[in-house]
C-alpha cells in the first residue's frame, strides 16, 4: 500500500458517545428505537416510555470515556478515526437559527485529542442521528424545509472544524432506504415514519432527491469556505450478483445494481442517469424535482466514494421487463458463501469486485470507511480470542490489497467498522461484537463500561505497523 494509504477504525456518535440528554443535546431518531435482536426488529418509538431500555441513551459512554479509547487507538496505530457528529448535539431540535455552544465545544475537544494523538479524523454529518423533533414536527425528510436544516448544521460544522477536519461524508449509507419496505432503513436514513397507504417507494424517492440536493449543496458550500476539505458521499456497498449467466439473471442484476446505486450515479456524475428518468416516468412519481435542484447537483458533485462494505447479494431473473428490484423479496441465496449469525453473506471477494466496479464507473478516489465482523465474543478473565475476526479481516484486507496492488484501484484509506464494541445499529444489542477492544456491557445494559484489548488488537497492530505486509 502507499505509504500515504490510511488505516483506522470507525464508529458513529449514536453507537458510541451515550449522553443522549447531556449539555443541550436532544433527543434524535436513535434515541427513539429499543433493542431488537438477529430476528426481532428494533421498535421505533413515539415518545421515551419510562422504564424501557433505550441501548443508545448510553451506549459506550465514548461521550466521558473518548480519552482513554484514542489513547487504545493511538496504540494500535491508527492514523485516522471515524466517527459523525451527532446533529442533536449541535442543533437539539434541529430548526434552530443558533447552534448548542455546548455541544460544539465537546467535538472541539474530541477532535483535538485525536489530532494529538496522531490521527486524523474522518467525519461524518448524518449518521442516523436527526433530532427526532424532525421528525415530529416535519415528517423528516419527506419535507423540503430539511434541505436548509441540513445545511445550517453542515455550515456551522464545516466553518467551526475545517482546520482540523479535512475528510467529510455527508450522509451516510444515503442507499439503504432503497430497500423501501424496510420501516426501519427509511426511519433510519430519513426520519420517515410512512402513513397507511401511501405509496413507499415514492416517497422514498421525494426524501432521497432531498437528501441529494442537500449534499450537493454541503459540497458546494464546504468548498467555498476552504477549497482543501474533500467531501465525501457514502454508500453501502452491497454488490448484487446475477445468480448465474443466464441472460435473464445478468439483466435483473444490471436493474437490481441501478436501484441500490444510483444515487452514486448523482452524487458523482451530478444528474440522475437515463435510467431514473424513465423509472420516475413510468412510475407517474411527478417528484418536486426543480429546476434550481438540477444546478445545485452538477455544482456539488463529490470529491471521493466512501462506502462500508459488509456483503454481497445475488438475484435471478423473473420475467419482469422493467427489471423492478424489490429488496425485501427479490434476493436468493449464492451457494458459494457463508453467513454470520445474523445471516449477512460474508464474502471477502467481493470487496474486490466492489472497487473494481466503482473504479471503472466512476474513476473518483475512494475510501473504505466500514468493513467488519459483528460476531458473538467469549469474554473470560480479561480475555477474548477473536481468530474468526481476524480470518474476516486478513481476507478482505488481503482483496483490498490485489485490488491496489494488482488492479490499480484509488483507494485512501481503510477503517475497520465498530473497532471498539458499539451498539449495532440494525439490532441494538451490544453482543453483535465488531470491536478490537471488548467493553463489558451486555444486550440487557447491565455491564462495568471497562474496556479490554482481544486478540484482534495486537493483530491489526501489526497490519498497520507494517502496512498491510504482514496479516
Ligand atoms: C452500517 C452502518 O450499516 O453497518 C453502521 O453504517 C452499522 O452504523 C454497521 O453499525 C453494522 O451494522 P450492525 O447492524 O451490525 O451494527
Amino acid at each position: 500500500m502507499n505509504k500515504d494509504f490510511l488505516w483506522g477504525g470507525a464508529v458513529a456518535a449514536h453507537q458510541v458517545e451515550g449522553a443522549w440528554n447531556i449539555d443541550g443535546k436532544g433527543p434524535n431518531i436513535s434515541d427513539m428505537m429499543l433493542v431488537g435482536g438477529a430476528n426481532k426488529s428494533r421498535i421505533i418509538t413515539d415518545n421515551i416510555i419510562s422504564g424501557a431500555y433505550y441501548p443508545n441513551h448510553e451506549a459506550i459512554d465514548f461521550y466521558h470515556h473518548y480519552k482513554e479509547d484514542i489513547a487504545l487507538f493511538k496504540e494500535m496505530g491508527f492514523q485516522c478515526f471515524r466517527t459523525s457528529i451527532s446533529w442533536a448535539r449541535i442543533f437539539p431540535k434541529g430548526d434552530e437559527k443558533e447552534p448548542n455552544e455546548e455541544g460544539l465545544k465537546f467535538y472541539d475537544n474530541l477532535f483535538e485529542e485525536m489530532l494529538k494523538n496522531g490521527i486524523k479524523p474522518i467525519i461524518t454529518l448524518s449518521h442516523f442521528e436527526m433530532p427526532f423533533y424532525l421528525v415530529k414536527k416535519y415528517g423528516g425528510w419527506r419535507n423540503r424545509k430539511l434541505i436548509d436544516f441540513f445545511i445550517n448544521f453542515a455550515t456551522v460544522c464545516f466553518k467551526r472544524y475545517h482546520h482540523q477536519v479535512k475528510y467529510w461524508l455527508t450522509f451516510n449509507e444515503i442507499n439503504n432506504q432503497s430497500n423501501y419496505n424496510s420501516e426501519g432503513s427509511v426511519f433510519t436514513n430519513s426520519g420517515i415514519i410512512f402513513n397507511n397507504d401511501e405509496d413507499k417507494e415514492k416517497v422514498v424517492y421525494q426524501a432521497s432527491h432531498y437528501e441529494l440536493v442537500a449534499s450537493a449543496k454541503a459540497v458546494k458550500i464546504a468548498h467555498e469556505i476552504d477549497s482543501s476539505l474533500m467531501i465525501g458521499c457514502m454508500i453501502a456497498m452491497t454488490p448484487i450478483y446475477p445468480y448465474s449467466c443466464n441472460p435473464d439473471d445478468m439483466l435483473k442484476a444490471i436493474g437490481s445494481n441501478h436501484k441500490r446505486f444510483w444515487y452514486t450515479d448523482v452524487h458523482v456524475r451530478g444528474y440522475y442517469p437515463g435510467y431514473m428518468k424513465k423509472f420516475f416516468e413510468r412510475k407517474d412519481f411527478c417528484l418536486d424535482i426543480i429546476n434550481e435542484d438540477l444546478d445545485i447537483l452538477k455544482k456539488g458533485t463529490v470529491d471521493y466514494i466512501a462506502f462500508s462494505y459488509y456483503m454481497s447479494f445475488s438475484v435471478k431473473g423473473d420475467g419482469n421487463i422493467y427489471l423492478d428490484y424489490d429488496e425485501s423479496k427479490d434476493l436468493c441465496n449464492n451457494p458459494y458463501i457463508q453467513k454470520s449469525d445474523w445471516g449477512w453473506p460474508i464474502d471477502a471477494k467481493g470487496l474486490r469486485y466492489t472497487l473494481n466496479y466503482l473504479q471503472d464507473r466512476y474513476e473518483l478516489p475512494m475510501f473504505i470507511v466500514e468493513n467488519g465482523f459483528g460476531a458473538y465474543d467469549t469474554f473470560e478473565n480479561g480475555i477474548v480470542h477473536d481468530q474468526y475476526r481476524i480470518a474476516y479481516l486478513k481476507a478482505h484486507i488481503q482483496q483490498m490489497k490485489d485490488a491496489v496492488e494488482i488492479d490499480g484501484v484509488n483507494l485512501l484509506g481503510y477503517t475497520v467498522w465498530g473497532c471498539i464494541d458499539c451498539v449495532s445499529f440494525s439490532t441494538g444489542e451490544m453482543q453483535k461484537r465488531y470491536g478490537f477492544i471488548y467493553v463489558d456491557k451486555n444486550n440487557d445494559g447491565k455491564g462495568t463500561l471497562k474496556r479490554y484489548k482481544k486478540d484482534s488488537f495486537s493483530w491489526y497492530q501489526k497490519v498497520i505497523e507494517t502496512n498491510g505486509e504482514i496479516l
